[in-house]
Protein backbone atom coordinates (compact mmCIF):
# COMPACT_ATOMS: atom_id res chain seq x y z
CA UNK A 1 0.00 0.00 0.00
CA UNK A 2 2.70 2.30 0.79
CA UNK A 3 5.94 3.07 -1.79
CA UNK A 4 8.31 5.06 -0.81
CA UNK A 5 7.17 8.32 -2.98
CA UNK A 6 3.82 7.95 -0.52
CA UNK A 7 5.60 7.89 2.55
CA UNK A 8 8.13 10.70 2.17
CA UNK A 9 4.91 12.92 1.27
CA UNK A 10 3.68 11.24 4.45
CA UNK A 11 6.42 13.03 6.31
CA UNK A 12 5.34 16.79 5.82
CA UNK A 13 1.96 15.86 7.45
CA UNK A 14 1.10 16.14 11.07
CA UNK A 15 0.14 12.96 13.17
CA UNK A 16 -1.71 10.61 13.84
CA UNK A 17 -4.20 10.82 10.56
CA UNK A 18 -6.46 8.23 8.78
CA UNK A 19 -5.26 7.87 5.21
CA UNK A 20 -7.66 7.09 2.83
CA UNK A 21 -6.62 4.74 -0.55
CA UNK A 22 -9.73 6.01 -2.69
CA UNK A 23 -8.26 3.92 -5.72
CA UNK A 24 -8.62 0.31 -3.77
CA UNK A 25 -12.19 1.96 -2.29
CA UNK A 26 -13.29 2.33 -6.18
CA UNK A 27 -11.99 -1.28 -7.06
CA UNK A 28 -13.10 -2.94 -3.91
CA UNK A 29 -16.90 -1.12 -4.95
CA UNK A 30 -16.37 -2.49 -8.79
CA UNK A 31 -15.66 -5.53 -7.63
CA UNK A 32 -18.31 -5.80 -5.10
CA UNK A 33 -20.92 -4.36 -7.74
CA UNK A 34 -19.66 -6.72 -10.69
CA UNK A 35 -20.36 -9.70 -8.25
CA UNK A 36 -23.75 -8.74 -6.68
CA UNK A 37 -24.31 -8.09 -10.16
CA UNK A 38 -24.03 -11.62 -11.15
CA UNK A 39 -26.54 -12.77 -9.16
CA UNK A 40 -28.87 -9.96 -8.89
CA UNK A 41 -28.54 -9.16 -5.26
CA UNK A 42 -28.86 -5.64 -3.79
CA UNK A 43 -26.48 -4.11 -1.30
CA UNK A 44 -27.15 -1.56 1.25
CA UNK A 45 -23.68 0.45 2.69
CA UNK A 46 -23.55 0.04 6.18
CA UNK A 47 -23.36 3.50 7.06
CA UNK A 48 -22.69 3.02 10.73
CA UNK A 49 -19.06 1.67 9.46
CA UNK A 50 -17.58 4.47 7.95
CA UNK A 51 -19.30 7.95 7.68
CA UNK A 52 -16.43 10.26 6.31
CA UNK A 53 -17.25 12.48 3.72
CA UNK A 54 -15.37 11.58 1.10
CA UNK A 55 -15.89 7.91 1.27
CA UNK A 56 -19.66 8.09 1.54
CA UNK A 57 -19.59 10.03 -1.65
CA UNK A 58 -17.17 7.58 -4.13
CA UNK A 59 -19.78 4.85 -2.31
CA UNK A 60 -22.93 6.62 -3.09
CA UNK A 61 -21.56 6.67 -6.63
CA UNK A 62 -21.19 3.61 -6.92
CA UNK A 63 -24.93 3.09 -7.05
CA UNK A 64 -25.45 1.01 -3.55
CA UNK A 65 -28.56 1.82 -1.20
CA UNK A 66 -27.92 2.78 2.23
CA UNK A 67 -27.72 0.77 5.87
CA UNK A 68 -28.89 3.31 8.82
CA UNK A 69 -29.26 3.03 11.96
CA UNK A 70 -29.83 6.50 13.46
CA UNK A 71 -31.97 9.63 12.18
CA UNK A 72 -28.22 11.17 12.17
CA UNK A 73 -26.92 8.32 9.72
CA UNK A 74 -30.54 8.63 7.50
CA UNK A 75 -29.59 12.83 7.33
CA UNK A 76 -25.96 11.93 6.44
CA UNK A 77 -27.17 9.38 3.83
CA UNK A 78 -29.26 11.82 2.06
CA UNK A 79 -27.27 14.59 2.21
CA UNK A 80 -24.47 12.30 0.25
CA UNK A 81 -26.63 11.93 -2.20
CA UNK A 82 -27.97 8.53 -1.06
CA UNK A 83 -31.72 7.86 -2.59
CA UNK A 84 -33.96 7.88 0.70
CA UNK A 85 -36.18 4.76 -1.73
CA UNK A 86 -32.47 3.21 -1.10
CA UNK A 87 -32.23 3.65 2.83
CA UNK A 88 -33.29 0.95 5.54
CA UNK A 89 -33.49 2.07 8.86
CA UNK A 90 -32.23 -0.67 11.70
CA UNK A 91 -31.53 -0.45 15.75
CA UNK A 92 -32.93 -1.89 18.32
CA UNK A 93 -33.95 1.37 20.29
CA UNK A 94 -35.32 3.89 17.51
CA UNK A 95 -36.84 7.01 18.85
CA UNK A 96 -40.09 8.78 18.29
CA UNK A 97 -38.17 11.55 16.75
CA UNK A 98 -35.90 9.23 14.60
CA UNK A 99 -38.69 7.29 13.35
CA UNK A 100 -40.75 10.56 12.35
CA UNK A 101 -37.75 11.45 10.26
CA UNK A 102 -37.97 8.66 8.24
CA UNK A 103 -41.66 8.32 7.85
CA UNK A 104 -41.20 11.98 6.85
CA UNK A 105 -38.28 11.28 4.22
CA UNK A 106 -40.00 8.50 3.03
CA UNK A 107 -37.31 5.65 3.62
CA UNK A 108 -37.58 2.06 1.99
CA UNK A 109 -38.04 0.00 4.85
CA UNK A 110 -37.71 0.17 8.80
CA UNK A 111 -36.49 -3.38 9.61
CA UNK A 112 -38.22 -3.38 13.32
CA UNK A 113 -37.09 -5.42 16.21
CA UNK A 114 -39.81 -6.05 18.91
CA UNK A 115 -43.52 -6.22 18.50
CA UNK A 116 -43.95 -2.69 20.39
CA UNK A 117 -41.95 -1.15 18.14
CA UNK A 118 -44.45 -2.09 15.68
CA UNK A 119 -47.26 -0.79 17.61
CA UNK A 120 -45.31 2.53 18.09
CA UNK A 121 -44.10 3.35 14.09
CA UNK A 122 -47.96 1.73 13.55
CA UNK A 123 -49.07 5.05 15.55
CA UNK A 124 -46.61 7.45 14.39
CA UNK A 125 -47.34 7.07 10.94
CA UNK A 126 -51.47 6.68 11.48
CA UNK A 127 -50.52 10.49 13.10
CA UNK A 128 -49.21 11.63 9.64
CA UNK A 129 -51.34 9.61 7.47
CA UNK A 130 -48.30 7.62 6.35
CA UNK A 131 -47.97 3.83 5.39
CA UNK A 132 -44.57 2.46 6.45
CA UNK A 133 -42.62 -0.20 4.75
CA UNK A 134 -41.24 -2.98 7.64
CA UNK A 135 -39.70 -6.05 7.31
CA UNK A 136 -39.55 -7.99 10.69
CA UNK A 137 -35.53 -8.55 11.76
CA UNK A 138 -35.83 -11.73 13.57
CA UNK A 139 -33.03 -13.22 15.56
CA UNK A 140 -32.58 -16.85 14.31
CA UNK A 141 -30.60 -17.89 16.88
CA UNK A 142 -27.19 -18.86 14.57
CA UNK A 143 -23.64 -18.82 15.84
CA UNK A 144 -21.52 -16.17 13.79
CA UNK A 145 -18.12 -17.90 15.45
CA UNK A 146 -17.30 -14.23 16.21
CA UNK A 147 -16.00 -12.22 19.10
CA UNK A 148 -18.77 -11.85 21.09
CA UNK A 149 -19.17 -8.66 21.30
CA UNK A 150 -19.72 -8.64 17.58
CA UNK A 151 -22.10 -11.73 17.56
CA UNK A 152 -26.27 -10.21 17.10
CA UNK A 153 -27.99 -13.60 16.14
CA UNK A 154 -28.18 -15.75 19.47
CA UNK A 155 -31.14 -16.03 21.87
CA UNK A 156 -28.85 -13.87 24.15
CA UNK A 157 -28.43 -11.14 22.17
CA UNK A 158 -30.91 -7.93 22.45
CA UNK A 159 -31.23 -7.75 18.68
CA UNK A 160 -34.48 -8.98 16.27
CA UNK A 161 -37.94 -10.92 17.13
CA UNK A 162 -36.94 -14.38 18.49
CA UNK A 163 -38.50 -17.15 16.54
CA UNK A 164 -40.75 -18.45 19.42
CA UNK A 165 -42.88 -14.62 19.57
CA UNK A 166 -43.15 -14.80 15.66
CA UNK A 167 -46.63 -16.37 15.96
CA UNK A 168 -47.84 -13.44 18.46
CA UNK A 169 -46.00 -10.85 16.44
CA UNK A 170 -47.78 -11.86 13.15
CA UNK A 171 -50.86 -11.53 15.11
CA UNK A 172 -50.43 -8.14 16.28
CA UNK A 173 -48.81 -7.28 13.03
CA UNK A 174 -52.31 -7.99 10.88
CA UNK A 175 -53.94 -5.51 12.80
CA UNK A 176 -51.75 -2.54 12.56
CA UNK A 177 -53.11 -0.79 9.51
CA UNK A 178 -50.06 1.80 8.77
CA UNK A 179 -47.91 -0.72 8.80
CA UNK A 180 -46.87 -2.74 5.26
CA UNK A 181 -45.02 -6.14 5.71
CA UNK A 182 -42.57 -6.21 2.75
CA UNK A 183 -39.47 -8.88 3.61
CA UNK A 184 -37.64 -10.26 6.83
CA UNK A 185 -34.66 -9.02 8.24
CA UNK A 186 -31.60 -10.93 9.52
CA UNK A 187 -27.74 -9.75 10.49
CA UNK A 188 -26.24 -12.72 12.85
CA UNK A 189 -23.11 -10.21 13.75
CA UNK A 190 -19.69 -9.09 12.04
CA UNK A 191 -16.19 -10.53 10.58
CA UNK A 192 -17.81 -13.57 9.47
CA UNK A 193 -14.72 -15.23 7.93
CA UNK A 194 -16.22 -18.95 7.70
CA UNK A 195 -18.50 -19.10 4.86
CA UNK A 196 -20.40 -22.21 6.48
CA UNK A 197 -21.56 -19.69 8.87
CA UNK A 198 -23.69 -18.13 6.43
CA UNK A 199 -24.67 -21.48 4.98
CA UNK A 200 -26.51 -21.51 8.54
CA UNK A 201 -28.11 -18.83 8.15
CA UNK A 202 -29.38 -19.49 4.93
CA UNK A 203 -30.76 -22.94 5.99
CA UNK A 204 -33.25 -21.07 8.72
CA UNK A 205 -33.88 -18.46 6.16
CA UNK A 206 -35.39 -21.26 4.21
CA UNK A 207 -37.29 -23.06 7.26
CA UNK A 208 -38.83 -19.50 7.96
CA UNK A 209 -39.99 -18.69 4.41
CA UNK A 210 -41.88 -21.55 4.36
CA UNK A 211 -43.44 -20.46 8.24
CA UNK A 212 -44.60 -17.54 6.59
CA UNK A 213 -45.96 -19.12 4.13
CA UNK A 214 -48.37 -21.05 5.89
CA UNK A 215 -49.45 -17.84 7.60
CA UNK A 216 -50.55 -16.37 3.80
CA UNK A 217 -47.67 -13.54 4.13
CA UNK A 218 -45.78 -13.02 1.01
CA UNK A 219 -42.02 -11.68 1.60
CA UNK A 220 -40.92 -9.37 -1.84
CA UNK A 221 -37.86 -9.08 0.12
CA UNK A 222 -35.09 -11.11 2.26
CA UNK A 223 -32.42 -9.18 3.86
CA UNK A 224 -29.40 -11.20 5.19
CA UNK A 225 -27.66 -7.85 6.62
CA UNK A 226 -24.24 -7.74 6.54
CA UNK A 227 -20.96 -9.58 8.17
CA UNK A 228 -18.78 -10.39 5.80
CA UNK A 229 -14.97 -10.36 7.25
CA UNK A 230 -11.78 -9.20 5.86
CA UNK A 231 -8.28 -10.15 6.31
CA UNK A 232 -6.46 -8.33 9.25
CA UNK A 233 -3.73 -10.33 9.35
CA UNK A 234 -2.85 -9.77 5.23
CA UNK A 235 -4.04 -6.67 4.30
CA UNK A 236 -2.53 -6.71 1.10
CA UNK A 237 -2.69 -10.11 -0.14
CA UNK A 238 -6.60 -9.67 0.63
CA UNK A 239 -7.25 -5.83 -0.14
CA UNK A 240 -10.58 -6.79 -1.55
CA UNK A 241 -12.43 -9.46 0.11
CA UNK A 242 -13.58 -12.48 -2.00
CA UNK A 243 -17.04 -11.00 -2.94
CA UNK A 244 -17.86 -13.97 -5.50
CA UNK A 245 -17.32 -16.38 -3.19
CA UNK A 246 -19.71 -14.97 -0.25
CA UNK A 247 -22.30 -14.00 -2.78
CA UNK A 248 -22.43 -17.58 -4.24
CA UNK A 249 -22.97 -18.72 -0.80
CA UNK A 250 -26.72 -17.13 -0.97
CA UNK A 251 -26.90 -18.07 -4.65
CA UNK A 252 -26.93 -21.77 -4.19
CA UNK A 253 -28.08 -22.46 -0.56
CA UNK A 254 -30.82 -19.20 -0.50
CA UNK A 255 -34.45 -20.81 -1.79
CA UNK A 256 -35.57 -17.61 -3.86
CA UNK A 257 -38.73 -17.44 -4.65
CA UNK A 258 -39.78 -16.28 -8.26
CA UNK A 259 -39.65 -12.12 -7.94
CA UNK A 260 -37.80 -12.07 -4.46
CA UNK A 261 -35.47 -9.43 -3.90
CA UNK A 262 -32.33 -10.45 -1.83
CA UNK A 263 -30.89 -7.44 -0.05
CA UNK A 264 -27.39 -7.74 1.83
CA UNK A 265 -26.07 -4.56 4.35
CA UNK A 266 -22.40 -5.03 3.69
CA UNK A 267 -20.21 -2.20 6.34
CA UNK A 268 -16.56 -3.76 6.79
CA UNK A 269 -16.02 -5.40 3.67
CA UNK A 270 -16.69 -2.07 1.61
CA UNK A 271 -14.17 0.12 3.57
CA UNK A 272 -11.79 -1.76 5.66
CA UNK A 273 -9.00 -2.11 3.70
CA UNK A 274 -8.78 1.20 2.19
CA UNK A 275 -7.59 2.73 5.02
CA UNK A 276 -4.32 3.03 7.63
CA UNK A 277 -3.95 5.38 11.02
CA UNK A 278 -0.56 6.61 10.67
CA UNK A 279 1.46 7.54 13.50
CA UNK A 280 4.80 8.66 15.05
CA UNK A 281 6.84 7.01 17.37
CA UNK A 282 7.13 9.39 20.57
CA UNK A 283 9.42 7.44 22.82
CA UNK A 284 10.52 3.79 23.16
CA UNK A 285 10.94 3.28 26.72
CA UNK A 286 12.54 0.00 28.30
CA UNK A 287 9.65 -1.69 30.41
CA UNK A 288 10.75 -4.72 32.64
CA UNK A 289 10.46 -7.43 30.36
CA UNK A 290 9.45 -5.68 27.40
CA UNK A 291 9.90 -2.95 25.16
CA UNK A 292 7.14 0.15 24.58
CA UNK A 293 6.79 1.80 21.23
CA UNK A 294 4.30 4.76 22.24
CA UNK A 295 2.72 6.24 19.50
CA UNK A 296 0.89 9.35 19.07
CA UNK A 297 -2.27 7.45 18.05
CA UNK A 298 -4.16 5.97 21.18
CA UNK A 299 -7.70 4.31 21.78
CA UNK A 300 -9.05 7.54 20.70
CA UNK A 301 -8.35 7.23 17.22
CA UNK A 302 -8.86 3.32 16.87
CA UNK A 303 -10.70 1.68 19.67
CA UNK A 304 -10.97 -1.53 18.04
CA UNK A 305 -7.89 -3.35 19.82
CA UNK A 306 -9.00 -2.16 23.61
CA UNK A 307 -12.70 -2.85 22.73
CA UNK A 308 -12.25 -6.30 21.01
CA UNK A 309 -8.81 -7.25 21.71
CA UNK A 310 -8.55 -6.79 17.82
CA UNK A 311 -5.57 -7.63 15.54
CA UNK A 312 -4.59 -4.90 13.20
CA UNK A 313 -1.47 -4.93 11.36
CA UNK A 314 1.47 -3.08 12.72
CA UNK A 315 4.07 -1.60 10.09
CA UNK A 316 7.16 0.78 10.42
CA UNK A 317 7.08 2.47 6.94
CA UNK A 318 9.95 4.83 8.37
CA UNK A 319 12.51 1.69 8.66
CA UNK A 320 14.36 1.07 5.52
CA UNK A 321 12.84 -2.56 6.13
CA UNK A 322 9.48 -1.81 5.74
CA UNK A 323 7.91 -4.96 4.37
CA UNK A 324 9.27 -7.46 7.35
CA UNK A 325 9.54 -10.57 5.56
CA UNK A 326 11.39 -11.25 1.86
CA UNK A 327 13.62 -8.33 1.91
CA UNK A 328 13.95 -8.58 5.76
CA UNK A 329 14.22 -12.20 6.68
CA UNK A 330 13.13 -11.95 10.16
CA UNK A 331 16.68 -10.70 11.04
CA UNK A 332 17.08 -8.72 14.11
CA UNK A 333 13.42 -8.28 14.63
CA UNK A 334 12.74 -6.91 17.67
CA UNK A 335 9.59 -6.84 20.04
CA UNK A 336 7.73 -4.21 21.06
CA UNK A 337 4.16 -3.62 22.80
CA UNK A 338 3.22 -0.63 20.81
CA UNK A 339 0.73 1.77 22.68
CA UNK A 340 -1.16 4.85 22.86
CA UNK A 341 -0.55 8.16 24.97
CA UNK A 342 -4.04 7.67 26.72
CA UNK A 343 -4.64 7.00 29.99
CA UNK A 344 -5.68 3.37 30.24
CA UNK A 345 -3.63 0.06 30.82
CA UNK A 346 -6.12 -1.19 27.58
CA UNK A 347 -4.83 1.40 25.12
CA UNK A 348 -2.44 -0.74 23.50
CA UNK A 349 -2.60 -1.73 19.46
CA UNK A 350 -0.78 -5.19 20.11
CA UNK A 351 1.61 -6.84 22.13
CA UNK A 352 4.77 -8.53 21.93
CA UNK A 353 4.80 -6.97 18.07
CA UNK A 354 7.70 -7.87 15.88
CA UNK A 355 8.98 -4.75 14.32
CA UNK A 356 12.51 -3.56 13.17
CA UNK A 357 14.53 -1.32 15.28
CA UNK A 358 11.67 0.94 15.79
CA UNK A 359 13.16 5.03 16.80
CA UNK A 360 11.75 8.30 17.86
CA UNK A 361 9.89 9.95 15.01
CA UNK A 362 9.27 6.99 12.83
CA UNK A 363 5.98 6.44 11.38
CA UNK A 364 3.49 3.52 12.01
CA UNK A 365 0.84 2.15 9.88
CA UNK A 366 -1.88 0.67 11.51
CA UNK A 367 -3.32 -0.91 8.78
CA UNK A 368 -7.30 -2.10 8.14
CA UNK A 369 -8.42 0.84 10.25
CA UNK A 370 -10.97 1.75 7.24
CA UNK A 371 -14.16 -0.21 9.00
CA UNK A 372 -15.40 1.32 12.74
CA UNK A 373 -11.96 3.27 12.93
CA UNK A 374 -12.22 6.87 12.62
CA UNK A 375 -16.01 6.57 12.86
CA UNK A 376 -15.18 5.82 16.55
CA UNK A 377 -12.96 8.04 17.78
CA UNK A 378 -13.37 9.99 20.97
CA UNK A 379 -12.17 12.93 22.30
CA UNK A 380 -11.42 11.38 25.51
CA UNK A 381 -8.51 13.07 27.51
CA UNK A 382 -9.45 15.71 25.35
CA UNK A 383 -8.04 14.56 22.20
CA UNK A 384 -7.77 16.36 18.97
CA UNK A 385 -10.08 14.41 16.80
CA UNK A 386 -7.28 13.26 13.95
CA UNK A 387 -7.32 14.33 10.36
CA UNK A 388 -8.10 12.61 7.07
CA UNK A 389 -5.65 12.23 4.45
CA UNK A 390 -6.66 10.80 0.73
CA UNK A 391 -4.86 9.04 -1.57
CA UNK A 392 -4.51 11.71 -4.68
CA UNK A 393 -4.60 14.78 -2.56
CA UNK A 394 -1.19 14.54 -0.46
N1 LIG B 1 -26.48 -4.61 9.45
C1 LIG B 1 -26.69 -4.48 10.78
C2 LIG B 1 -28.07 -4.56 11.27
C3 LIG B 1 -25.60 -4.30 11.65
O1 LIG B 1 -25.82 -4.19 12.95
C4 LIG B 1 -24.28 -4.24 11.12
C5 LIG B 1 -23.12 -4.04 12.01
C6 LIG B 1 -24.11 -4.35 9.73
C7 LIG B 1 -25.23 -4.55 8.93
C8 LIG B 1 -22.75 -4.28 9.07
O2 LIG B 1 -21.94 -5.34 9.44
P1 LIG B 1 -20.50 -5.53 8.74
O3 LIG B 1 -20.74 -5.89 7.29
O4 LIG B 1 -19.73 -4.28 8.90
O5 LIG B 1 -19.91 -6.66 9.51
N2 LIG B 1 -17.60 -2.01 15.90
C9 LIG B 1 -17.47 -3.44 15.63
C10 LIG B 1 -18.46 -3.92 14.62
C11 LIG B 1 -19.91 -3.64 14.98
C12 LIG B 1 -20.88 -4.08 13.93
C13 LIG B 1 -22.24 -3.56 14.22
N3 LIG B 1 -23.25 -3.92 13.26
C14 LIG B 1 -16.04 -3.72 15.19
O6 LIG B 1 -15.24 -2.81 15.13
O7 LIG B 1 -15.69 -4.87 14.92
Amino acid sequence: MFDSALISRFKGVSTPFYYYDLGLLENTLRRLCQESKRQDFAVHYAVKANTNDKVLSVIQSSGLGADCVSGNEIKKAIESGFSEKQIVFAGVGKSDAEINLALDAGIFCFNCESEQELEVINGLALKRGKQARIALRINPNVNANTHHYITTGLDENKFGINIPDLNEVIQKLRGLSNLQLIGIHFHIGSQITDLATFKNLCTRINDLQHYFEKQHLVLRHINVGGGLGINYHEPDKEAIPDFANYFSVFGEFLERRPGQEIHFELGRSVVGQCCSLISRVLYVKKGVATRFAILDAGMTELIRPALYQSYHKIENISSPYRSVGAEYNGKDLIKYDVVGPICESSDCFGKSVELPETLRGDLLALRSAGAYGEVMASNYNLREKAPSVYSGTI
